[in-house]
C-alpha cells in the first residue's frame, strides 16, 4: 500500500494523478478533515496530528507514505523521518524545489501561514542551488477556506488572489510555486491573473518523482501491492468528503470514517 496523507480533501489533487499514473498499485488516502486546517496551527500540533495519521497508515499496511500536505511536509516531515528511521515517509517540497531551483530570477511561493513560517521551501531551494535573496514567499490564509466553501468563482476569491498576487506582479516574478494542496484547484484563475508566469504544483511533479523514487528503491516497489486497491479514510464527515471529491475532482469515492 502507498499511503497519501493530507490534512483534509486538498491532497486529492495529488492523489488523483498518482492513482492514474499507477493504476495497479494499492493506495490509501487519509484526510484528517476533523482537524483541518493545519495551515494556521502551531508546529508541535502539526507534528502530533501528522504523526498520528502516519502511525495509523503504517499499522494499516502502508509500505510508503507521501505527505501530500505542504504544511505537514514543511513542519512535520523531518521530525517524523528522524523518529521513524526504518520507515519510508516522503514529502512534496523536495521534488518541486529540485525542479525549480536552477531557474533564473525570483521564485514566488504561495502557501499557508505555517508553511511560510517554517522556511522549509527556502531551505530546500537553497540546498538545490537557488539564492535565498531570490525567493519571495506569500502566506495566503484566505484561500483554503474559500476553496472548501466552494467559492472558487466568487468575487471574494478574486479579491483575495489580487491581494496575494500583487507582490509577485510588482516584482515581475515569472516562476511561482503553489505550495498548498488546494491551490491546484484555482491554478487557472492564478494563471489568468499572471498570464506570463510559469506555475509549478505538486500534481504535475509528484507522480514522476514517485516513479523515479520507486525505480531506485525496488525493495519497496516489490512490497507495495499491485491489486489496484483504493481506500479513502477521513476523520471527518464521509458524505462531505465524497461530495468534495465528486464536485471538484470528479472522483467517485466511498470514504470510511475513523477516529484517531
Ligand atoms: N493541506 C494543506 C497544505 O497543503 C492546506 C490545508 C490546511 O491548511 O490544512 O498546506
Amino acid at each position: 500500500m502507498i499511503g497519501v496523507f493530507d490534512s483534509g480533501y486538498g491532497g486529492l489533487t495529488v492523489f488523483k494523478p498518482l492513482a492514474e499514473k499507477f493504476p495497479k498499485y494499492d493506495f490509501i488516502y487519509f484526510g484528517d478533515n476533523a482537524r483541518t486546517p493545519y495551515g494556521s496551527r502551531e508546529p508541535q500540533e502539526i507534528y502530533e496530528f501528522t504523526r498520528q495519521a502516519v502511525d495509523w497508515l503504517f499499522k494499516n499496511g502502508c509500505e510508503l507514505i507521501i505527505l501530500a500536505c505542504n504544511t505537514a511536509s514543511s513542519q512535520a516531515l523531518r521530525k517524523i523521518q528522524h523518529a521513524l528511521p526504518d520507515k519510508k515517509v516522503l514529502g512534496v517540497l523536495i521534488p518541486i524545489a529540485k525542479k525549480v531551483a536552477t531557474l533564473e530570477g525570483t521564485i514566488g511561493i504561495l502557501a499557508t501561514q505555517a508553511t511560510v513560517e517554517s522556511g522549509a521551501y527556502l531551505r530546500e531551494l537553497k540546498k538545490y542551488g537557488h539564492p535565498m535573496s531570490k525567493i519571495f514567499q506569500v502566506a495566503a490564509p484566505k484561500l483554503v477556506p474559500l476553496i472548501e466553501a466552494g467559492m472558487i468563482y466568487h468575487s471574494a476569491m478574486k479579491e483575495a488572489l489580487r491581494r496575494y498576487l500583487d507582490p509577485f506582479k510588482k516584482q515581475n516574478i515569472k516562476n511561482i510555486i503553489l505550495g498548498c494542496t488546494h491551490y491546484p484547484l484555482i491554478k487557472n484563475i492564478i494563471q489568468s491573473e499572471m498570464p506570463d508566469a510559469q506555475i509549478f504544483d505538486s500534481p504535475s511533479v509528484i507522480p514522476v518523482s514517485l516513479e523515479n523514487y520507486l525505480s531506485r528503491h525496488l525493495e519497496i516497489k516489490k512490497r507495495i501491492g499491485s491489486n489496484g486497491l483504493r481506500r479513502y479514510i477521513t476523520t471527518g464527515d464521509p458524505e462531505k468528503f465524497s461530495k468534495f471529491a465528486k464536485d471538484l475532482l470528479n472522483i467517485k469515492i466511498a470514504p470510511e470514517k475513523i477516529i484517531l
